[in-house]
């Protein structure tokens, strides 16, 4: 196949393509703004080993460019939607850019597809999350439950969700959604909760966890996290919606205090700061309909994140270049106040 991977310069979109060229036969183009959070390096390895190479070409360009993605969909078979502003607390400080990707953006690409009038079917995959059920404080969240975002970026990727299912619906075009929970692995964005606590913790930094800790994420290997999705382009039924469940649903001073084990830091760097507004204080989803269709995670959130911190301390250049330049002024505007007021854990 040939695919079109929008935003497969970013964390996710970069293991897809990594795994993909190595595991298949396909060839791959991928289509990425570069944002603060988009790396080429991440395709490092793409770029240069021949056999990925010669099946591998990066475009640089906005998903919101409707002459250029006409272009480079005219030429895939499927299009995999990785492309989007994904950190909840920017869209807390400004949402704009959040829309413009996530709505517009994905308007761009599904339009597109519509007019492709080669004949062919293009399969279009939308990757969404889990935050787009919204808070979930008991239970599990199933394919079919409300859509109850509650923050900007959880807003902007359900609104992304239900212009596919309309082109699916009202332009038949063969479309899915994957719903991934909260992923982490290597080349994962410093601003990010485990790789933010990893690199603050090897640099003897205080880590700020938010109000009383206790809130719950359900943890995903970000190769998991590719694989699926790989698995459901190939596999999915026309039209469905897929959970992609993880492997550690634990809440964060459970996660804080394995980090520092790791990294064999003490608690003490720990401080309580205020909290995020709107913050949601659990997710967790049922993965049923992916286990039925064949498959499930295989990375355990122990070695995961035992992977990811030797990871990141092997890759001390690739995190540095991250919390440098723009970064400085994120993290005053983010921390600096929160800091100022903040407590023992
Ligand atoms: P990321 O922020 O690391 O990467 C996003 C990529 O999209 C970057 O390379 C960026 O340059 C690119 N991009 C942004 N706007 C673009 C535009 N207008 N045109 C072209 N490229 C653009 O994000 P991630 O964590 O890899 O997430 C990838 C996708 O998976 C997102 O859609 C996100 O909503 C979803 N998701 C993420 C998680 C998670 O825990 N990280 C969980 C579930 C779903
Ligand atoms: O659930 C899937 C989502 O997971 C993805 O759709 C998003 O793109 C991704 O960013 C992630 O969202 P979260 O808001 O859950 O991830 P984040 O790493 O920002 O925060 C995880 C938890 O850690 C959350 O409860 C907030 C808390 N946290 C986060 C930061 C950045 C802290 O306590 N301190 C922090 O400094």
């Amino acid at each position: 196949m040939r695919l079109l991977v929008t935003g497969g310069a970013g964390f996710i979109g970069s293991s897809f393509v990594r795994r993909r060229l190595a595991a298949t036969d396909d060839e791959i183009v991928v289509l990425d703004k570069l944002t603060y959070a988009g790396n080429r390096q991440n395709l490092a390895e793409c770029e240069v080993q021949p056999q990925l190479a010669n099946r591998f070409r990066f475009v640089l360009g906005d998903i919101c460019d409707a002459p250029l993605v006409q272009d480079l969909v005219a030429d895939a078979d499927a299009v995999i939607n990785f492309a989007a502003e994904s950190h909840v607390d920017r869209s807390i400080m400004d949402a704009e850019a959040f829309l413009r990707t996530g709505v517009i953006g994905v308007h761009t690409l599904l339009e597109a597809v519509r007019r492709a009038t080669d004949g062919r079917g293009r399969r279009f995959v939308q990757v969404s999350t889990d935050e787009v059920y919204g808070d979930k404080p008991d239970g599990y969240s199933h394919e079919g439950d409300a859509l109850r975002p509650r923050s900007p970026y959880a807003s902007a990727k359900a609104a992304g969700e239900l212009l596919v299912h309309s082109y699916h619906v009202t332009h038949g075009i063969d479309a899915l959604i994957t719903r991934g929970s909260n992923t982490y692995g290597p080349y994962q964005h410093p601003e990010k909760v485990i790789p933010l606590f990893i690199t603050n913790a090897l640099d003897d930094q205080p880590l700020p966890l938010y109000g009383d800790g206790r809130q719950e994420r359900d943890w995903l290997f970000v190769d998991d996290h590719a694989d699926a999705i790989g698995f459901i382009l190939d596999r999915g039924a026309i039209g469905q919606t897929y959970n992609i469940r993880g492997t550690g649903q634990l809440p964060n001073r459970e996660v804080t205090a394995r980090i520092l084990s790791l990294v064999d830091r003490p608690w003490s760097l720990v401080r309580r700061v205020p909290d995020r507004p709107g913050h949601d204080v659990r997710y967790a989803m049922d993965g049923t309909r992916l286990e039925q269709l064949g498959w499930r995670p295989s990375v355990g959130f122990d070695d995961g994140l035992a992977r990811t911190v030797a990871w990141f301390r092997d890759n001390t250049d690739w995190w540095r270049k991250a919390k440098s330049g723009d970064w400085l002024d994120y993290y005053e505007s983010q921390y600096a106040w929160r800091l100022a007021n903040s407590a023992d854990a």
